[in-house]
């Protein structure tokens, strides 16, 4: 199979990485300079739209920016990746949510976010109806508002939804979980969720969190662990997908590439055995490659890559 007319839309956060690749990190104050300089989006839904469309399916990203440089500079690069940005929205007296990042010859980074401001939460401008012509929906906890009406929206239609379960506040995960299908949360984002309330220390079984997901109406729930996989429950019990082995260069995005190829897969018709292994592969390879986006593999990449990987 592959996932040609196959469509997901995913809801959420774009954001823009500036880039500076320098000697040493800067200590204190002064001038220093870079070696190289990159701009590369990011964000949790544009990084997973842009994993369906490098599979082969027709991505739609649907979200907010500022009508800024940044913002613009987002929309070129998710438009060369073929996704389709009609419904990203830059508004006008709004900025985006940049981040510089310097980077030293021995890969240590320093990040500084801004989340952007003045971005209105209203979402009700998004053409919902759309959603009905969609095999899946994915959306990320940056912005509530748009993953809950879209997520609204597939339920009426009866398609499929995915939610990035990314670090945010337990009352979001409260309004997402009893309206999402699949819950793909990463070890912090579980963390957020649970609160104090249960401990999941490295060496416990995250399946108790897991449980008290699905008790909030989601079919199935997991948790990416990096390269020890992904464990999931869903009403036949606990299940494993352990990572594939790579030789890692860059593991930025590799949770939002995860989301975006699972989504495509089950948009496209696999069982979540079949679309946990397909999300890894496509995620270790990413990992392959410095940047979010530059090692997704097309379809017939990963085809030949699970081949090799049994
Ligand atoms: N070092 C790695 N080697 C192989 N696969 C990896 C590695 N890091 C991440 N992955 C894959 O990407 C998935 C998501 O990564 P993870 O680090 O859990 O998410 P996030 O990027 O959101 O923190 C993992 O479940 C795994 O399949
Ligand atoms: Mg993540």
């Amino acid at each position: 199979m592959d996932f040609e007319k196959i469509r997901v839309v995913c809801v959420g956060n774009s954001t823009l990485d500036r880039v500076w690749l320098v000697d040493e990190l800067p200590v204190g104050g002064g001038k220093f300079r870079a070696h190289d300089y990159l701009e590369l989006g990011g964000g949790m839904a544009a990084n997973a739209a842009v994993a369906v469309a490098r599979l082969g399916g027709a991505a739609s990203y649907w979200g907010r920016g500022g009508n800024d440089t940044a913002g613009h500079t987002m929309c070129d690069e998710l438009s060369r990746y073929g996704v389709d940005i009609a419904q990203f929205r830059l508004f006008d007296g709004a900025r985006s949510s940049v981040s510089s990042i310097l980077v030293s010859h021995d890969g240590e980074r320093s990040i500084v976010n801004f989340r952007g401001s003045d971005i209105p939460a209203d979402a009700s401008w998004l053409p919902l109806d759309d959603i009905a012509r969609a095999q899946a929906v994915h959306g990320d906890v940056r912005w509530v508002e748009g993953a809950r009406a879209a997520f609204a929206a597939a339920r009426e239609h009866g398609v499929p939804t995915v939610l990035d379960g990314e670090i945010a506040e337990q009352a979001d995960f409260h309004i997402l979980l009893p309206m999402v299908d699949h819950a793909i949360f990463s070890e912090s984002g579980l963390r957020a969720f649970l609160g104090d309330a249960v401990n999941i220390g490295d060496e416990l079984s995250p399946v108790l969190g897991l449980q008290r997901a699905r008790d909030l109406g989601c079919r199935v729930a997991a948790v990416t662990r990096g390269a020890k996989g992904t464990v999931w429950l869903d009403e036949s019990g606990v299940h494993y997908q352990s990572a594939f082995p790579v030789a890692v260069v860059d593991t930025t995005g590799a949770g939002d590439v995860f989301h975006g190829a699972y989504a495509v897969a089950i948009a496209g018709g696999c069982n979540v055995a079949e679309s946990m292994r397909m999300a890894s592969a496509v995620a270790a390879m990413k990992c392959t490659r410095k940047g979010g986006r530059a090692g997704i593999p097309s379809y017939a990449e990963v085809q030949v890559f699970l081949a090799q990987n049994g």
